[in-house]
């Protein structure tokens, strides 16, 4: 079984790193559009552009499965996708319904954050509109976080002071739930832990996506035959660079780490 994974960047590493960790016996395929990323702050017909090209390229390399392991290539295509191909396309959303759900009775708001584009969709609103009947969710975009990551910047005082600056819109004491609702948000796990008080609870959409895999995985009879090996591919050229891969592998052990 081979899986491809899709981001435009190096976010969707830490969806595919779930994935290994539940799956270890199959194999993968991980597409970064390096050439293209940030896709969070292009149009939407720009980013559903891309991710068919993008996908196109994976699905000829053979793969039983996608996931699009990016929140903004989702809402810009996920329908276009899933018409286009005949094996399961999997695609992310901000995790808002179990924000909302663990809210519970605190009487206190959720933040969503997440890139410019996911946040202005109608994939987003239609979530929110179905999940929030009390109205407690606010979002913030967050599209720096993209490029830092993509400079493996991931806790200098540029960085932090970047994230203080935009946390500081929001006053902590009204929240319960900070969503990472993109997939280069996660590397910064740590420092908005250290930034926001420790009642509250950071939750992203990368575990729910991955049990999503599994279940169509089990759905379509699919087994686990492969040793965890992942082929890497930035915008449709493989990665044999040494230098790179060892990056990569620096990206599994920090999320290790977390
Ligand atoms: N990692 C992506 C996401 O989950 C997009 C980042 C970007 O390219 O702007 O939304």
């Amino acid at each position: 079984m081979i899986t491809g994974f899709f981001d435009s960047g190096i976010g969707g590493i830490t969806v595919l790193h779930e994935a290994i960790k539940l799956m270890p016996r199959a194999d993968y395929i991980y597409y970064a559009d390096s050439d293209n990323v940030p896709y969070g702050t292009r149009s939407r017909d720009e980013v559903a552009s891309l991710a068919v090209s993008a996908v196109d390229f994976i699905v000829r390399q053979g793969v039983d499965a996608v996931v699009i392991a990016c929140n903004t290539a989702t809402s810009a295509a996920i329908e276009t996708l899933r018409n286009r191909y005949s094996i399961p396309v999997i695609g992310m959303e901000p995790a808002i319904k179990p924000a909302v759900e663990k809210n519970g009775k605190r009487h206190k708001r959720v933040l969503v954050t997440a890139t410019p584009l996911t946040l202005k969709e109608e994939k987003l609103k239609n979530l929110i509109a179905r999940v929030d009947n009390e109205h407690i969710v606010d979002l913030l975009p967050l599209s720096g976080l993209v490029k830092f990551a993509e400079d493996y910047c991931f806790d200098d005082a540029g960085v932090r002071s970047y994230l203080e600056n935009a946390l500081s819109a929001i006053d902590p004491s009204l929240y319960s739930t900070v969503v990472l609702g993109c997939t280069h948000f996660i590397y910064f796990r740590n420092l908005f832990r250290q930034i926001l008080p420790n009642s509250i609870d950071i939750i992203d959409g990368n575990s729910g996506t991955v049990r999503n895999l599994q279940n169509i995985m089990r759905q379509k009879n699919l087994q686990e035959s492969g040793s965890g090996f992942v082929t890497y591919y930035t915008s449709g050229r493989l990665v044999e660079n040494s230098e790179l891969l060892d990056r990569y592998d620096l990206l599994h052990r920090m999320l290790d780490l977390q």
